[in-house]
């Protein structure tokens, strides 16, 4: 029996859904090798964005981690937490131990708007908010004081559509949820009575989804507003263009039915007030010491389609102002990467070198590989065609002995009697260099210190661990 042995980069969705078509379509193959995939994470726990993305209070998506965890616990997979892929291990060192390597470590950094204003405190990336109100090692739990009354949110993508709930929506809302308690704290201080969320474009070119949308309509204690004008699909598009997608598409007529049914309407003095702006792009992010409002310039589509801005301005009053215009990848050192994709370069999933040809025995999947876009399902498929060109390039390869690839990108088939699933392959390189990696065991740890911790709160659930040292000392206590 020969035995595959793959590391497979990032516990995200990408990262877990690889690991599980490895060992289903391997075991599929004619002649099935053995298989062992070691999923590295730079974290210390598992699941990627949907344990610090999904927003807390989005507990039936959250809960797709339980169907990531099988995949975890499954004999021949490994999970070898708070390993970098960078600093802790190189590109090499994995190419040295594994036969092929999946890199899956989404898209993490924010996109820059390039506005004067833009670092002013009190302007944040929609990343680090996001960060902080799910708990993320990287943020200080006490990064965010809201002692802002107005707020603006760019953007009008899922993202930007969840900070607006998050500050809109009744804290007391969130004690049931994982929202770690330094983030509840804040949240029920916060000072936050409006929140504008503002598009650059119209209804019809909105990226946010029905669903997402139409929840903001049911938040309690919160006006909805829209203006009448903004909502109206052909005040600032003369081509009939938005019109026209607002009956062709199903998501663009499903997001125009529930902005049309808010449009125009008063508010009814609830606490809260959630503007959505369209046809507005920011400017300049105005302020001396910190941010105290938004410079936003009128747009519209010409009679040619082209968006263009019209000169017109105006101020919105804001000492917050959060940016969610898309997040990116970063490059792996030593992986190819292209810049202006933000992306590894692959076809199909497979790495493509610089002279276009495919690199022996590396993969890419999930947002590294597509860009930062799609819901938690899309990287399933994903995650099943790069297994799929990986598993070809196995069959198609060389077997053991044959000393000549017979083309680029193929990978040779594992040497008979090589090592079978105990133990990580990595063992010794992590071991010499004295990195601990974080076990599943170590995170079932992090998990049950979360359950009692939600339980001594009262909270009726588990409750995020802030801050790294916690999590440290949840899954190395001192007797281990
Ligand atoms: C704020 C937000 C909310 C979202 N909400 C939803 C939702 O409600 N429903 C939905 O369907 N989709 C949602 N999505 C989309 C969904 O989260 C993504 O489609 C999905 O997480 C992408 O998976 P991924 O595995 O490629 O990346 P990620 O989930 O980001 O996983 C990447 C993993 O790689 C690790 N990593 C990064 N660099 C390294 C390194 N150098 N070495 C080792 N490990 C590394 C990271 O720690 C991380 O665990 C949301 C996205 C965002 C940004
Ligand atoms: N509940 C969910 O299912 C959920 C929740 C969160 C995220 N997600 C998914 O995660 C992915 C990422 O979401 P996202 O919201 O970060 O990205 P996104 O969907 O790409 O939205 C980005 C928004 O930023 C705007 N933008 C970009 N550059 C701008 C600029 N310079 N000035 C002003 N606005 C600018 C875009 O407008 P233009 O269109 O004009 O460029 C768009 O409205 C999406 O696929 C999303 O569906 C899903």
């Amino acid at each position: 029996m020969t035995t595959l042995k793959v590391a497979v980069v990032g516990s995200g969705p990408a990262g877990l859904y690889t690991a599980e078509a490895l060992i289903k379509q391997a075991a599929a193959l004619p002649q099935p090798p053995s298989i062992r995939v070691d999923v590295l994470d730079r974290l210390p726990t598992p699941y990627g964005l949907v344990r610090y993305g999904v927003a807390p209070d989005h507990k039936s998506i959250k809960s797709i981690a339980e169907y990531l965890r099988k995949v975890l616990e499954h004999p021949d997979v490994g999970f070898l937490g708070d390993v970098h892929l960078g600093d802790d291990v190189s590109r090499d060192d994995l190419l040295a131990c594994y036969d092929a390597v999946v890199y899956a470590t989404g898209a993490m950094r924010d996109r820059h708007l390039g506005i004067p204003g833009e670092d002013l405190p009190g302007s944040y990336a929609a990343t680090d908010f996001v960060n902080w109100y799910c708990g993320h090692p990287d943020i200080d739990p006490a990064a965010f004081t809201l002692d802002a009354e107005s707020v603006a949110v760019i953007g009008v993508g899922n993202v930007a559509v969840d900070v607006a709930r998050i500050l809109a929506r009744d804290p007391a809302e969130l004690r049931g949820t994982d929202v770690s308690q330094p983030v509840l704290d804040a949240l029920m201080a916060s000072k936050v009575r409006e929140v504008h969320v503002i598009g650059r474009r119209g209804p019809a070119q909105a990226k946010f989804t029905t669903k997402e949308m139409r929840e903001l309509g049911e938040l309690p204690g919160v006006d909805v507003v829209v203006s009448a004008a903004e909502a109206d699909l052909d005040a600032f598009d003369p081509t009939g263009g938005s019109a026209e997608l607002a009956v062709s598409d199903r998501r663009v007529r499903g997001n125009y039915q529930v902005i049309s049914g808010w449009a125009g309407r008063e508010p009814t003095g609830q606490a809260r007030r959630l503007t959505l702006r369209f046809w507005l792009r920011p400017v300049e992010i105005e302020g001396d010491q910190r941010v105290r409002g938004l410079v936003l310039e009128r747009t519209r589509l010409d009679d040619q389609g082209a968006f263009i801005g019209t000169g017109e301005r105006e101020t919105l009053a804001a000492s917050m102002v959060l940016r969610s215009v898309g997040y990116q990848s970063v490059p792996l050192a030593g992986v190819p990467f292209d810049e202006r994709a933000a992306v590894v370069p692959n076809v199909g999933g497979r790495v493509i070198g610089p002279d276009g040809e495919p690199l022996p025995g590396e993969y890419v999947a999930g947002w590294l590989k597509r860009g930062p876009t799609g819901v938690i399902g899309t990287n399933k498929s994903d995650a099943a065609q790069t297994v799929r060109c990986l598993l070809e390039d196995l069959a198609g390869g060389p077997g053991p002995g044959d000393s000549a690839l017979p083309r680029a990108g193929l990978l040779r088939y594992p040497e008979p009697g090589a090592d079978g699933g105990a133990g990580s392959p990595l063992e010794s390189v992590l071991s010499g260099r004295g990195v601990r990696p974080v076990t599943y065991q170590d995170w079932l740890r992090i998990e049950a210190a979360e359950a009692a911790l939600g339980e001594s709160l009262g909270r009726g659930g588990r409750v995020k661990l802030a801050g790294q040292a916690a999590l440290r000392a949840a899954c190395f206590p001192p007797e281990t």
